[in-house]
């Protein structure tokens, strides 16, 4: 897809589609369109009960009477309670419409006063292009030519915006496809088939990158052995039920003198049958994206050697497969974590944590960070307290979550801070270890598993991203088709940005 700036003047487009912006109740406000045009989308609102409503979208013929086949109107809502995620959703909708209608080149009219009040040009560009990237994305890749070329992509956005505006856009659409980029490549890593994203190819997707970046990222892949030799027994506990080999993957990126050093943690299970505490066919099936957290923190590091942000990064990706093979984990065995502690293993399903605990244990004793964040589709549980849409957050240092909150403001990426209750810890106690890896009784499970990793990362700041929900859509949202989402990876870039 690509990108070009044109000063506002519907006469002078070229496209197939304009897609241009209302407020509620405020359908007077479409300038600067001629008049004949301007009567035809107030017949057409009230034919079609059309009245600029969040979600709402008209298409009309413009007749010749500007220079785009077709004039698309899409409905912002309430002025007053506009906010960015707005901004994303409301252009992702203009733009999926507009592929709707087998659009080629489409023009966003950005004519409007109150988005260049609330937000500058370069966010607004920024998230004109990650809008319509994002939405328009579809995985192709096991689809027959015959299907894909009925797939007509959508070829040209044209920015239209006021004149003095234009060269201020231009580094918002630079940075808004670096990071669209990065989200695809993570969207792409999650819809493969687990068969093809094994740990291996994990591992080889980590040294392509570093390759890729010209030096700016280094890539170290720790070995089956040598992540023996650092005790961790509880991510090789996970692996040992699967024929393919684990794999440790270490990434970082630093300029000279780097602000902090930050840690990112991603969850790497390439598949989740569940192991021998194996999960239902129904629940199985979309476990091939629970290697979301990784394909999120490989993505962060596709985008970090080309947005150069101040910090010092590091990202670690225990990655291996929980499977039911003859060697596997079993319920009552009884783990060695990297720092020491002993687990005792009830439900070979709450994997996720034992993979985690060995990397945060790697993380605070080798890596010496000042925050770690790790990101992992850990629970079922957070699904049902938050939704499918919405992430929770935890962490032991109030200024971290309040950065990574405003991060995700910016990215419209939605998440929700949640209790780490320290007495709820008397769940995870266990009468022959340490801790145990599933809770006593059914309730509070997201915050168990939360507090189940807080065991293993001391007094460091650290915050932990549950994202089982928004991670892999099932049903078409405006900014993500059904499949992987890329959910974090704006968050996590816009965080390390604003460091
Ligand atoms: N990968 C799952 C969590 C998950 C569930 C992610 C649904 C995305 C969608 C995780 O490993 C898991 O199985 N968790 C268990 C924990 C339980 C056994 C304590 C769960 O949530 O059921
Ligand atoms: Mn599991
Ligand atoms: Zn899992």
């Amino acid at each position: 897809m690509k990108f070009f700036l044109k000063p506002a003047d519907p006469a002078k487009l070229d496209v197939d589609v304009m897609i241009s912006f209302c407020w509620e109740e405020d359908l007077s406000k479409f300038t600067p369109f001629p008049s004949e045009l301007s009567k035809d989308i107030k017949e057409a609102a009230v034919k079609e009960h059309f009245t600029g409503s969040v979600d709402q979208v008209l298409v009309i013929s413009s007749h010749g009477l500007i220079g785009a086949y077709k004039l698309i109107c899409v409905g912002l809502g309430d002025k007053g309670n506009f906010n960015i995620y707005n901004l994303y959703t409301s252009i992702a909708r203009g733009v999926k419409k507009a592929q709707e209608i087998k659009a080629v080149k489409v023009a966003v009219n950005i004519n409007n006063d109150l988005w260049m009040k609330k937000f500058t040009t370069n966010t607004v560009a920024q998230v004109i292009v990650e809008a319509s990237t994002l939405s328009a994305y579809k995985f192709l890749k096991y689809k027959s030519e015959e299907e894909k070329k009925k797939e007509r992509a959508l070829e040209e956005v044209i920015l239209s915006l006021p004149a003095n505006k234009i060269a201020a856009a231009e580094e918002g659409i630079r940075v808004g496809k670096i990071v669209s980029e990065a989200v695809i490549f993570a969207r792409d890593l999650i819809n493969e088939p687990a068969e093809v994203t094994s740990p291996s190819y994990l591992s080889q997707i980590a040294e392509d990158l570093a390759k890729d970046s010209k030096g700016a990222v280094k890539v170290k892949i720790l070995e089956k052995e040598e992540v023996e030799k650092f005790g961790m027994g509880a991510f090789l506990g996970v692996a040992a039920g699967s024929d393919k080999p684990p794999k440790f993957i270490r990434l970082s990126y630093r300029l000279t003198n780097p602000k902090k050093k930050i840690v990112l943690i991603g969850k790497g299970i390439t598949f989740d049958t569940g192991g021998l505490s194996l999960k239902t066919p129904e629940f199985m099936e979309t476990m091939k994206s629970d290697m979301s957290g990784a394909a999120g923190v490989l993505a962060v590091f596709k985008a970090l050697s080309l947005l150069k942000p101040k910090v010092e990064v590091v990202g670690l990706i225990p990655a291996c497969e929980n499977m039911p093979g003859g060697s596997a984990l079993k319920p009552g065995d009884i783990l060695h974590a990297m720092n020491g502690k002993t687990i005792e293993v009830l439900n070979t399903d709450a994997e996720g944590r034992l993979t985690l605990a060995d990397a945060l244990s790697f993380a605070l004793s080798r890596e010496k960070p000042d925050e770690i964040i790790d990101i992992a589709t850990l629970t079922g549980a957070c699904i049902v307290a938050l939704g499918q849409e919405i992430a929770g957050m935890w962490g032991n240092d109030d200024k971290l979550m309040t950065e990574i909150e405003d991060a995700a403001i910016v990215s419209g990426e939605r998440i929700w801070r949640m209790p780490l209750a320290k007495d709820y810890k008397e769940l995870l106690k266990s009468h022959i270890a340490d801790i145990k890896n599933v809770q006593t009784g059914r309730f509070a499970g997201a915050i168990a598993a939360a507090l189940f990793l807080s065991e293993f990362v001391g007094k460091t700041p650290w915050v932990h991203l549950d994202i089982a929900g928004p991670a892999y859509v099932e049903k078409d949202t405006p900014l993500t088709p059904q499949g992987g989402a890329g959910f974090g990876v704006r968050l996590l870039l816009n965080f390390l940005l604003n460091k």
